[in-house]
């Protein structure tokens, strides 16, 4: 699976102490979809019943938006 996002920002974000949950952890979003970005705040779980092999597209990249199918990943070499 894969999903298209759409990213505004130019430049890096400096983070510090307060971005560490409780556990004294950053958790930085990889899906994208987070409201709280670059920090994850648990949108991915949208993700869990993505497909292998299938692109998709989250209406405003929000998780709860409506989902799309909107392609599919190539294989290497094509
Ligand atoms: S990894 Fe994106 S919200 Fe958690």
């Amino acid at each position: 699976m894969a999903r298209e996002v759409t990213h505004e920002e130019r430049g890096p974000v400096k983070l510090d102490e307060s971005d560490m949950g409780d556990d004294g952890m950053i958790y930085v979003c990889q899906c994208g979809l987070s409201d709280s970005e670059p920090l994850c705040d648990g949108s991915h779980n949208a993700t869990t019943d993505e497909v292998d092999g299938v692109v998709y597209k989250y209406a405003n990249d929000d998780a709860d938006g409506e989902r799309r199918q909107i392609g599919e990943v190539a294989d290497e070499g094509e």
